[in-house]
C-alpha cells in the first residue's frame, strides 16, 4: 500500500493489521527511550490547510519516535498567502525530497488530487467531512483495548454526523470489524441521504443509551456549517447531549468516546468527560502508535496492506 486515504482502501483483513502493528508501537512508547530508527533518512511533512491538535503533533511525535526527519508547513506563515496554488505548493515541498505527505484540507478528494501529482505517499489527515482514516484506526484500537474486539458491539454515534469525516470513517472501520452502528442526531444534523451506510438511525438518545456498549459524541462542526440548523444549544444539549443523569443509564462495561476537540457542557458534560468510562485520553495516546503504525506500513515495511475494497483512486 502506497497511501492511505480512506478505511476502504484497508478493509477488515487491513484493519486488523494495522491494530496488530500498533501494539508493537503502544510497546516502544512505554520504553524510557520511546524511539526506534525504523525510518531513518525518511522525511515527512505535514501539510495541515485546516486546524490541528492532536492529528498534527501526533503524526509528527509519530514520526520522530520512528527517527524520521520531520518538516511543518503553517498556511499561515507560508507563500500560500502570496497565492500560490495547492498543486504548486505540494509540487515545492516535493521537490525538496519527502517521503510522505500529511494532508489536511477543508475540501473533500484533496489527498487524493495530492497523491497523483507526486511519487511521495500521501496520508489522509483529514478531508472536509469525507474521511479521517487514521482517527478510525486510533478509535478501533481504543475500543478493542477497553472491550477486547468490536465483534456483535453495538456503537452510538451522536451529534453532528452530516458534517462529520470522523462519522463517516467510523461507521466504514466500526462495521468492518464486526460492530453495528446506530447514529443518533436530529434531522438537521443528518446527511441528507444515508443510502449505502451500514447504520440504524434514532432520533432518541434516551432509548439508545442503556443498550449502546460505545456511545461516541461529536462535536457540533460549526465552521462548517452555512446554516443554522439547530434552535438553540440548550435544546440541543437537552435532547442529544451526554448529560449526568444519561450517562448514569450506561450499562456497566460500556464506553464513552469523543474524537476532540470537546465542547464540555454541549454534546457531553464536563463530568461525564471526566469519568474513568470515558476514555477520550486513551484515544488521544493511541493516536501516536496508531500513526506510527501507519508510517512505518507506508514507509518502512514493504508489507502490503492493501486487502480492501477502495481503490489507490490517485493511480
Ligand atoms: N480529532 C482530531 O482530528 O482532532 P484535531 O482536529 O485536533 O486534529
Amino acid at each position: 500500500m502506497k497511501h492511505l486515504l480512506s478505511v476502504e482502501d484497508l478493509g477488515a483483513d487491513g484493519l486488523d493489521d494495522m491494530l496488530r502493528v500498533t501494539d508493537s508501537f503502544v510497546e516502544v512508547g512505554e520504553r524510557a527511550i520511546p524511539k526506534v530508527p525504523a525510518l531513518r533518512g525518511k522525511t515527512v511533512v505535514s501539510l495541515f490547510y485546516e486546524d490541528s491538535t492532536r492529528t498534527r503533533l501526533s503524526f509528527e511525535t509519530a514520526a520522530k519516535r520512528l527517527s524520521a526527519d520531520t518538516m511543518n508547513f503553517s498556511v499561515s506563515t507560508s507563500s500560500v498567502k502570496k497565492g500560490e496554488s495547492l498543486r504548486d505548493t505540494v509540487e515545492t515541498i516535493e521537490a525538496m525530497g519527502v517521503d510522505a505527505i500529511i494532508v489536511r484540507h477543508s475540501s473533500s478528494g484533496v489527498p487524493w488530487q495530492v497523491a497523483s501529482w507526486v511519487d511521495a505517499s500521501v496520508i489522509n489527515a483529514g478531508d472536509g467531512w469525507h474521511e479521517h482514516p487514521t482517527q478510525a484506526l486510533l478509535d478501533c484500537y481504543t475500543i478493542r483495548q477497553a472491550r477486547g474486539s468490536l465483534e456483535g458491539l453495538r456503537i452510538a454515534i451522536v451529534g453532528d454526523i452530516k458534517h462529520s469525516r470522523v462519522a463517516r470513517s467510523d461507521v466504514l472501520a466500526f462495521t468492518l470489524l464486526g460492530a453495528s452502528v446506530v447514529l443518533v442526531a436530529p434531522p438537521t444534523l443528518l446527511p441528507p441521504s444515508l443510502e449505502g451506510w451500514p447504520v440504524e438511525v434514532s432520533h432518541d438518545l434516551d432509548e439508545v443509551v442503556p443498550k449502546a456498549d460505545v456511545v461516541y459524541l461529536l462535536r457540533m462542526q460549526k465552521e462548517r456549517m452555512t446554516e443554522a440548523l439547530l434552535p438553540s444549544l440548550r435544546e440541543y444539549t437537552a435532547r442529544y447531549g451526554l448529560t449526568v443523569s444519561r450517562a448514569a443509564q450506561l450499562q456497566e462495561s460500556a464506553i464513552v468516546m469523543h474524537p476532540g476537540p470537546m465542547n464540555r457542557g454541549v454534546e457531553i458534560a464536563a463530568e461525564v468527560a471526566d469519568l474513568p468510562r470515558s476514555v477520550i485520553t486513551q484515544q488521544v495516546r493511541n493516536g501516536v502508535a496508531v500513526r506510527m503504525a501507519v508510517l512505518y506500513m507506508l514507509l518502512g515495511s514493504g508489507v502490503d496492506l492493501t486487502h480492501g475494497s477502495g481503490t489507490d483512486r490517485a493511480a
